[in-house]
């Protein structure tokens, strides 16, 4: 008899995406009405064009929601000094409750410094030690953007955490850690694997739930996956190569026609012929990846509340 076959199911991230900003502008409405307008600062440095790009659809996105928004660009010579400054003001500012710096800044400034600057309560990426630390002992707080979109995915598509078997492949402080946190919170049991793992299929075969972001294209196998589990693809990896192409995506007219048009494609983390044994995944693009934005969203809303003293979020998962 022939092997039955579910078909996986397409965790649709631009969808719930969506579904949270509309959320977001409600929120932001009724604090309006308050009297309060939430405000995100974004601080863009040089002329990186992925960053821009990025940091161009942050401030369009607040402008859709009714979050006041303010674009800073220094240019690429500003020193440690200069950004602190720059940092210390828009601390002090009371129109703005969310600070952005946009990453990677240029080699010569001292980023941890100025991840450390940012006041804990205007830090929206949720970068600042003093968030990390609130995360992990479950405090009200701003949680990085990235993990918050996957477990936002896993709760809105009713697929159960407690109790299972969570693997996190990549360590990562912005999303692996947070990510492997974040589930711990909302009662899975939380492995996390990293480049010095030893028989890393030992651990992603045992995985309900697998979590790839460890930046390195179609690193996660068809046979590194355990049929029917819920698969999470964090990585955005472009490739060039027509061999690559062809071995990632063989028989895939749409994908031939992206390269075509643009010279590139994006994969993920995990091998797209291991979606095929997935019970869930998320596709890349259109997947984790679309939830970024809506989180940073939703952070600015709750920096907004967070300094007003209005309830905050919890970040223990209650399920
Ligand atoms: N660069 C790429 N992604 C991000 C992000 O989520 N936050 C910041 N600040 N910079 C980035």
């Amino acid at each position: 008899m022939e092997e039955m076959k579910i078909t996986p199911r397409i965790l649709n991230g631009i969808a719930i995406a969506e579904e949270i900003k509309a959320e977001v502008a409600v929120d932001v409405q009724a604090l309006v009405a308050q009297g309060i307008t939430p405000g995100l600062a974004v601080i863009l440095v040089g002329e990186v064009p992925a960053s821009q790009i990025y940091v161009r659809s942050k401030i369009k996105t607040c402008g859709e929601l009714g979050i006041f928004s303010e674009m800073l660009t220094p240019s690429e010579s500003i020193t440690t000094t200069e950004m602190l400054a720059l940092v210390d003001k828009l601390n002090a500012r009371d129109d703005i409750d969310g600070i952005l710096i946009q990453l990677p800044l240029p080699r010569h400034v001292n980023t941890k410094r100025l991840l450390e600057a940012v006041s804990p309560n205007k830090d929206v990426d949720g970068f600042h030690p003093v968030n990390a630390g609130r995360l992990q002992s479950g405090q009200p707080g701003l949680a990085p953007c990235t993990p918050a979109g996957i477990m936002e995915i896993l709760r809105r598509s009713d697929l159960p955490v407690a109790g299972q078997n969570a693997v996190v492949v990549g360590r990562s402080d912005i999303v692996g850690k947070p990510a492997a946190m974040m589930l711990l919170n909302a009662s899975a049991t939380v492995t996390v694997c990293h480049s010095k793992t030893e028989d890393l299929p030992k651990f992603t075969l045992a995985a309900d739930i697998l979590v790839a972001a460890m930046g390195r294209p179609g690193f996660v196998t068809a046979e590194m996956v355990k049929p029917g589990a819920t698969l999470i693809d964090v990585g955005i990896n472009r490739i060039t190569d027509p061999a690559e192409v062809e071995e990632f995506f063989p028989n895939d007219p749409e994908r031939a026609a992206t390269f075509a048009k643009r010279g590139s494609v994006v994969v993920g983390d995990i091998h797209p012929a291991a979606f095929a044994k997935a019970g869930a995944y998320t596709p890349v693009p259109g997947g984790v990846g679309a939830l970024t934005i809506a989180m940073l969203m939703r952070n600015t809303v709750t920096a907004a509340k967070l300094r007003r003293g209005i309830a905050g979020e919890v970040f223990q998962e209650k399920r």
